[in-house]
């Protein structure tokens, strides 16, 4: 890609500025904040570790919506992080704020881009910054199943001691408490994990993966969690840069997948150079139906709770 812009530099933000820059994901990279200071002093840090790590990608930041102009590609991590004992739900209201004066800048700006929602809570505000921008929904989208899944596949790999590199898994839903790892989909190099891991080891993994983000910020008090964020959005940029085609999890915007409209939420998809080219429907069975339908109650209510705070 010739241009990314990050809307945020938040800690979520410079993690992912760094593995761009790092992998050459891009050829400019601008790194959007409210504090100029705080912007420039981040662009001015990654860029200054491209002699040691080799890269070439331009790294600029500010507080100048209007320098994000030409942009690819916008990610959007600005906003509040999650404090111990908060759901993400419970930032809709504050997040939406910032979201909505950013998609504004998105449209005048960069009015051709793809726009990769990070924020918290990440289906509701995909879901807004979709209807907001009126763009295709190929166009509009969200990071949650690619780190929920690599959250799963990493504890896979602890259990059974056998590499990250063979284990594959699969979580959709939306990124919540109620989020479903389909373990018929979860495998070791082709061979289901019943073969290696008992149904109570499973459970715990599945329990585990749901409090993933909760776990990481009970532990570290002050902050959620950022370098495994980070790394989920790269592997989607990467997708998207190389046109890769690759079928990731992500929060997309359904059209009748899965029985629902007007929402978004994780659903595996084919991402490549034009965004989200494709939702992927998968067969579900007993349980997982089940687990899903959960899943989608916990986002229409919280949709729902939003609307009747803004009075619609
Ligand atoms: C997480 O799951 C912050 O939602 C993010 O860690």
């Amino acid at each position: 890609m010739k241009k990314i812009t990050i809307i945020g530099p938040g800690r979520v933000g410079e993690s992912t500025a760094q593995i761009i820059a790092k992998a050459e994901l891009c050829r400019e990279l601008y790194l959007l904040g409210r504090h100029e200071g705080k912007a420039r002093g981040i662009a001015l840090d990654v860029q200054e570790s491209a002699p040691l790590f080799g890269f070439d990608t331009r790294v600029d930041g500010g507080a100048d919506a209007a320098a994000m102009v030409d942009s690819e590609l916008v990610i959007f991590t600005a906003g509040l992080p999650r404090k111990p004992g908060m759901s993400r739900s419970d930032l809709v209201d504050a997040n939406l704020g910032v979201l909505r004066g950013a998609v504004d800048d998105v449209m005048r700006y960069a009015p051709n881009a793809l726009l990769l929602i990070v924020t918290n809570p990440v289906d509701v505000l995909t879901y807004h910054a979709w209807r907001q921008s009126g763009w295709g929904r190929h166009r509009v989208f969200g990071l949650s199943g690619v780190l929920d899944s690599a959250r799963m596949a990493s504890f896979i790999a602890r259990e059974t001691g056998f590499s990250v590199k063979d284990i594959n898994t699969l979580v959709i839903g939306g990124h919540g408490d109620a989020m479903v790892p389909l373990t018929r989909y979860a495998s070791i190099n082709g061979i289901p994990i019943e073969q290696f891991l008992d149904a109570d080891t499973i459970e715990r993994l599945i329990e585990k993966t749901r409090q993933g983000g909760a776990e990481i910020l009970a532990l570290k008090e002050t902050s959620s969690a950022y370098d495994s964020p980070a790394a989920s959005i790269a592997a989607m940029v990467d997708a998207m840069a190389r046109t890769r085609r690759r079928i990731l999890p992500c929060v997309a915007i359904l059209d009748g997948e899965y029985g629902q409209r007007d929402i978004a939420m994780g659903v595996p998809a084919v991402l490549s150079g034009s965004g989200v080219e494709r939702v992927i429907e998968l067969p579900l069975v007993s349980g997982e139906s089940e687990a899903l339908a959960r899943s989608i109650a916990q986002l229409r209510e919280t949709l729902s709770q939003q609307e009747k705070n803004n009075g619609k």
